[in-house]
């Protein structure tokens, strides 16, 4: 989590920090700072808040120079508060140092510095990067100093750090278990967590390894291995554009998303998903690993591979390690819209033995790099907080995989007259903004779009919600479903519906109000508003289901006043387990 971005090269460098922090938000969203090197001297700007905020209080952009560095906080150690904002810097304010992830032994780092005479003066981990770097500069050269110090440091980290008293100009940057990218300009070097931050300046990448660290100067770039040995890594061009990273005229990025489905469900649906089927052909045993919707697009997949008879189950990602023993006969799926979930990729790590295949959005992330087969979800950029389109294309490749294409071909026509339906949507939001408690049910197939539905709700809208299969109500949920609380209903015509009819109508004799997504007569009757549902081949209810789902949590958050980017205590790339 946490945003980083940095540039070296002649334009003004606060203005294209600013910028591209904008982009990293969704990271992370406590506080934000940037440090710029004019003149041999560093000025550092930061407080808590919200980049738009911050940089025009602080007057980010009337900081001249060409070298600098910015953050974009998601706080792990320490409150949130000005001093824990990045940058840190070391008690001379020669060396300024961003950083992302959790530096496990810094309580002994701190401490031995402490005794050398370093004063610190916040609760981060972090302040302590520039500190190390000073001391170990003291017998060797800068760059000698940061490899040093990254070496010296356990847990995940990226970092970006630069120094007054460089004599060239330069940008160190080191990554380990969170993500760092560099973006190769002309004369100007970037380097920031994510793609999106630099698509404006550049289409040309190389994304760091595990443990490699780099050098940016104004002319290019060199990658050193953890040794300290120079080395090489790819380049890659993506054909993401600016647009696929801004609003475009929508008042936010997560229905400019919902609305995105219409135009990159063909894309997903021409993913490469060949050899990855030739692999799942070989198995019979195949976990699948995910974590939050992810693991709900995970669900649907090991229904369905189960269908087809296999073995197969779907894991939280964070939780695989305790209860499962892959082996050489087992594939493991991850499912990854970020290709940088740091349970992910443990989980991932632990199945050493096993062969891996990816399904992500995001062309050179950690997660393609330790598996042997990738599908790649092809639908640009996402930037809320909370996954639409993503989801969706999960789905698409999941069902191309297991169906083929042909059977999809209504798809993209499907998502278009779903979307359809955001005004009747919207009023039915109304009646949902004040409720305190909200319950989705489903059965089979469409119980995992009854999971996202839920997540999504209440991760936007602050009402505690949850989700069942129809049956489990009897079982304890009752108890809860009183005058006027809100079930949401997945009810679409297909074998599910005649037991389902039975739930809505046990939670209707409790006076519960009900929304239902259905097409069909007798739970409209039930209903207190329905979401009406088009007759198409039943295995496509999923993707009918979903559109609904989230523009009902948008439009809830949107009438309760929360910017639905940007929920509570989230982040968009969660890199720390
Ligand atoms: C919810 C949401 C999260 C992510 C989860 C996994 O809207 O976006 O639950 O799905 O953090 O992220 P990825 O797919 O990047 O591994």
């Amino acid at each position: 989590m946490c945003g980083i971005i940095g540039y070296i090269g002649s334009r003004k460098a606060s203005e294209v920090l600013t910028e591209g922090l904008k982009r990293l938000e969704y990271r992370g969203y406590d506080s934000v700072g940037i440090a710029v090197l004019n003149d041999k001297k560093l000025e550092i700007r930061k407080d808590v808040g919200m980049i738009e905020d911050v940089s025009t209080t602080l007057q980010f952009t009337n900081i001249e120079g060409n070298i600098g560095i910015g953050h974009s906080r998601w706080a792990t150690h320490g409150v949130v508060c000005k001093e824990n904002a990045h940058p840190h810097f070391n008690t001379r304010k020669t060396i300024v140092a961003v950083h992302n992830g959790v530096i496990e032994n810094f309580t002994k780092l701190k401490n031995d510095l402490i005794e050398k005479g370093h004063e610190f003066t916040t609760d981060t981990d972090s302040e302590l990067i520039p500190h190390l770097v000073e001391e170990n500069a003291k017998s060797q050269s800068l760059l000698k100093a940061f490899m040093k110090s990254v070496r010296q440091l356990e847990g995940s980290y990226a970092i970006v750090a630069l120094s007054t008293e460089d004599k060239e100009e330069r940008i160190f940057l080191a990554r380990k278990n969170s993500p760092l990218v560099i973006g190769v300009g002309k004369g100007e070097m970037f380097c920031a967590s994510d793609i999106p931050a630099m698509l404006k300046y550049t289409k040309t990448f190389v994304p760091l390894q595990e443990g490699d660290l780099a050098v940016l100067t104004k002319h290019g770039y060199k990658v050193y291995s953890v040794d300290g040995s120079e080395t090489t890594r790819k380049q890659i061009t993506v054909d993401w554009n600016i647009e696929m990273a801004q609003k475009c005229g929508y008042p936010h990025f997560m229905l400019k998303e919902i609305f995105d489905q219409k135009h990159f469900i063909n894309e997903s649906l021409a993913a490469d998903v060949d050899s990855a089927k030739s692999i799942i052909d070989e198995y019979e045993k195949i976990d699948i690993i995910a974590c939050g919707t992810s693991y709900h697009a995970g669900l649907l997949l090991s229904y369905l591979l189960s269908e087809k008879g296999k073995i197969s189950q779907a894991f939280i990602a964070s939780d695989y390690p305790f209860i499962a023993k892959p082996n050489e006969k087992t594939l493991i799926i991850a499912i990854s819209q970020s290709g940088e979930t740091a349970d992910v990729l443990q989980a991932l790590r632990y199945a050493e033995k096993s062969r891996k295949i990816a399904i992500t959005n995001t062309v050179g992330s950690t997660i393609t790099r330790i598996s042997d087969s990738i599908i790649y979800l092809n639908t640009g950029p996402e930037v809320g907080v909370a996954a639409t389109k993503t989801f969706t294309a999960q789905l698409a490749v999941i069902y191309k995989l297991i169906y083929g294409k042909k059977k999809l071909a209504e798809l993209p026509k499907l998502i278009e007259l779903m979307l359809k339906l955001e005004n009747q949507i919207k009023k039915i939001a109304v009646k949902l903004a004040g409720k305190e408690h909200a319950f989705f049910i489903a059965r089979g197939k469409n119980v995992p779009i009854a999971y996202e539905g839920s997540l999504k709700f209440k991760e936007i809208t602050y009402i505690h919600s949850e989700a069942y299969p129809g049956g489990e109500l009897k079982h304890g949920t009752l108890s809860l479903i009183t005058d006027g609380v809100p079930l949401i209903a997945l009810a679409p015509k297909d074998d599910t519906i005649p037991k389902l009819f039975g739930n809505i109508k046990e939670a209707k004799a409790r006076g519960a109000m009900i929304v239902g997504l259905t097409n069909d007569e007798d739970v409209k009757k039930e209903s207190n508003f329905v979401i009406e549902l088009p007759e198409i081949d039943p295995i496509l209810y999923p993707f009918a289901l979903i559109i609904p789902l989230q523009l009902l949590a948008y439009h809830v958050s949107v009438l309760k006043g929360i910017n639905p980017d940007r929920p509570r205590n989230l982040a968009k790339s969660v890199t720390v387990e």
